[in-house]
């Protein structure tokens, strides 16, 4: 489902400051169907630059990068958000949500960017806040939530178009411990129910055990699979 290619991405322009940072020196990795893989390294190791480059949020410096056969490194920035649009889901660690709107209007937004029609945005949202615990919730607005709660509503807006690729980062680095093996336990139920492919960030071994794989990188590498 995901290929990476001796992928380099640096930010600033090499020789001219010394601001020049490789957040990518060399990533080469392959991520079956259906696998739900962890991420973990220190900070500042290219985790979230390995993340924005597959979800099509970055591009990459040099290499390639392919998710679902999809060359990202050729696509344009239109092929990119028809990509975002209809193949992957993002859960980050602050949610994204937006405030105002209530829960189910989040978790609705991204069938609302598709002109889905309004019956199947009613029951696809019915059903995914039923997957992920939240229907009791479906009228509160966000500040009415807790964390987890949040976390959750994130999830199911996410998995709203039913993405090939989910991709988290530090999607519990806001919740006790309870509520992170809520989420994650949550994750790993969809992608095998589905075969969602899932690549998730995290500083937690706990909840890295969660996956079927744990990659392990420091300054801008892979340094265990
Ligand atoms: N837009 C940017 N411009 C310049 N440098 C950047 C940019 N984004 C990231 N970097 C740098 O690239 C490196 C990798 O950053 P990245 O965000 O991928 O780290 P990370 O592993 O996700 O860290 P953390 O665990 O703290 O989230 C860091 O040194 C960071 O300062
Ligand atoms: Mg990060």
């Amino acid at each position: 489902m995901i290929r990476v290619e001796n992928a380099v991405k640096l930010y600033g322009r090499a020789g001219a400051n010394d601001a020049a940072v490789h957040a990518l020196n060399g990533v080469s990795l392959r991520i079956a169907e259906g696998e739900f893989v962890a991420i973990m390294g220190p900070s500042g190791c290219g985790k979230s630059t390995l993340l924005h480059i597959l979800g099509g949020l970055d591009t990459l410096t040099e290499g390639e990068a392919y998710l679902d056969h999809e060359p990202l490194h050729r696509l344009d920035e239109k092929g990119l958000t028809r990509l975002r649009r209809t193949k992957i889901g993002f859960v980050f660690q602050f949610f994204n949500l937006l405030p105002t709107l209530t829960v189910e209007e989040n978790v609705r937004l991204p069938g609302l960017l598709q002109n889905l029609p309004a019956s199947r945005l009613e029951s696809r949202c019915a059903e995914l806040l039923a997957a992920v615990g939240m229907e009791h919730r479906a009228r509160h607005r966000l500040h009415q939530l807790s964390g987890g709660e949040m976390q959750r509503a994130a999830l199911a807006r996410a998995l709203f178009m039913e993405p090939r690729v989910l991709l988290a980062d530090e999607p519990t680095g806001n919740l006790d411990s309870e509520a992170s093996a809520k989420v994650v336990n949550l994750f790993r139920e969809i992608g095998e129910r589905h075969r969602t492919t899932i690549v998730m960030v995290t500083h937690s071994r706990d909840v890295a055990l969660a996956a079927h794989r744990l990659i392990e990188m420091r300054d801008g590498k892979i340094t265990g699979k």
